[in-house]
């Protein structure tokens, strides 16, 4: 074999590549190596003050004091989730080992029958766990996990239940409960139960059906009867019945997303491109990107942002430019890297040791109810992780 000779004719070539490597990563707003260290160093921190694994992370009181929460709330997972995300990235043991043993205080909400959020519960420590590392101790959870979800799945009405009773109606479905039909995917690719994934697109469709508007925002709560008739569309987190509450457009933006992704069914593409249509044309979206908590709320400018919103927002963005014709998935690119220059900034991202070690700041769980308003919320800090790693995956 001739040794390998350097051609001064190869000069011009090399220096055209490097200087346009170089002009690619400045182009990078977002640092994410240096965001994730500084992400470890604040969840280390977390976890040293937070040893007890029956209680889960969540949020501040108005105090300023932590408050965490059961196995049986819905954002329990998240925090086994984020772990997961840093394992992901640094893949330094100790992450894999806090993440296992957080992932395995979630066990038991397999069997519960009593809520429609096991997909957030479940799927993002134990989903997140088994695709990174096999370990077939997940596996039978997740799929366990996924059959208490569908027992909610009443064929009469094509929906699961998400609350067993609001404001009087006893059949209410949330635009959130879309993120919970990723679980009922993945276990029916997993299991061959094709009937899970007949189920979730019968829920996606008809959740199609009655939740949005004609400018594609979407109501929060819509009320059915036992025979799937649609009793009244209302709210329970937004401002008003006919608003756009602002985490509620992002659960839509995500979950139609995931949804073609798991099924490549094109209304489901489109959905997710409308709704992030109307959020990032919408007049009351400030320019940095992080929206009001609702963007129809009675006192803008004077209310609380919610960076949750946008952090979710980000991450689902950076997978729908992937579906999208190029002039839109730069725009969504464009909109997506916004958003994590804001959030990855000093106005939202918590100084070291700050926000009880939460990552973001300025949050609203629950505002009509005055529940974690401009508070951290554990699921800001999973869905910033995961739209930073994405980030990073970009070409
Ligand atoms: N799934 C409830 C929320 O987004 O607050």
């Amino acid at each position: 074999m001739k040794p390998f000779a350097f051609r001064t004719s190869w000069l011009p070539a090399l220096l055209l590549l490097v200087s346009s490597l170089a002009a690619t990563a400045q182009k990078r707003k977002v640092d994410v190596k240096q965001e994730l260290a500084r992400a470890g160093e604040q969840l280390t921190r977390l976890l040293k003050t937070h040893p007890d694994q029956t209680k889960f992370p969540y949020s501040t009181r108005p105090d300023g004091t932590l408050k965490d929460t059961k196995s049986e709330w819905w954002t329990s997972g998240f925090f086994g989730g984020t772990l997961w995300y840093m394992y992901e990235y640094t893949k330094q043991p100790q992450w894999q080992q806090a993440a296992d043993q957080w992932t395995m205080a979630m066990q038991r909400e397999q069997h519960n029958t009593g809520t429609h959020d096991l997909g957030f519960m479940l799927y993002c420590p134990f989903g997140n766990g088994y695709r990174l590392t096999q370990n077939p101790a997940y596996q039978p959870v997740l799929l366990t996990g996924a059959r208490s979800l569908a027992t909610r799945f009443r064929p009469e009405v094509g929906l699961i239940k998400s609350w067993n009773d609001f404001a009087g109606y006893n059949y209410p479905v949330i635009i959130d409960n879309m993120m919970n039909l990723e679980l009922l995917c993945w276990a029916a690719r997993t299991s061959g139960d094709s009937t899970l994934r007949r189920l979730s697109i019968t829920h996606a469709d008809n959740t199609l059906r009655h939740h949005f508007r004609p400018d594609g925002s979407t109501y929060h709560v819509v009320c059915y009867d036992e025979k799937g008739q649609v009793l009244a569309k209302k709210t329970a987190q937004g401002a008003a019945d006919n608003s756009a509450w602002a985490r509620g457009q992002a659960w839509a933006i995500y979950g139609y997303t995931m949804l073609y992704r798991e099924t490549r069914l094109d209304r489901y593409r489109q959905q997710a491109r409308k709704t992030a249509d109307f959020f990032l044309s919408h007049p009351n979206l400030p320019a940095d990107k992080i929206p009001y908590w609702d963007f129809n709320a009675p006192g803008i400018p004077a209310e609380e942002r919610d960076a949750s919103a946008a952090a979710i927002v980000a991450s689902a963005l950076l997978e729908l430019q992937q579906y999208s014709p190029a002039a839109d998935a730069k725009r969504y690119r464009q909109a997506a890297e916004q958003m994590l220059v804001s959030l990855s900034s000093p106005a939202y991202r918590a100084a070291a040791g700050d926000n009880h070690n939460f990552l973001i700041k300025h949050c609203v769980a629950h505002k009509p109810a005055k529940t974690e308003v401009d508070a951290p919320l554990v699921y800001a800090d999973y869905y910033y992780l995961e739209a930073l790693l994405r980030y990073d995956r970009l070409k």
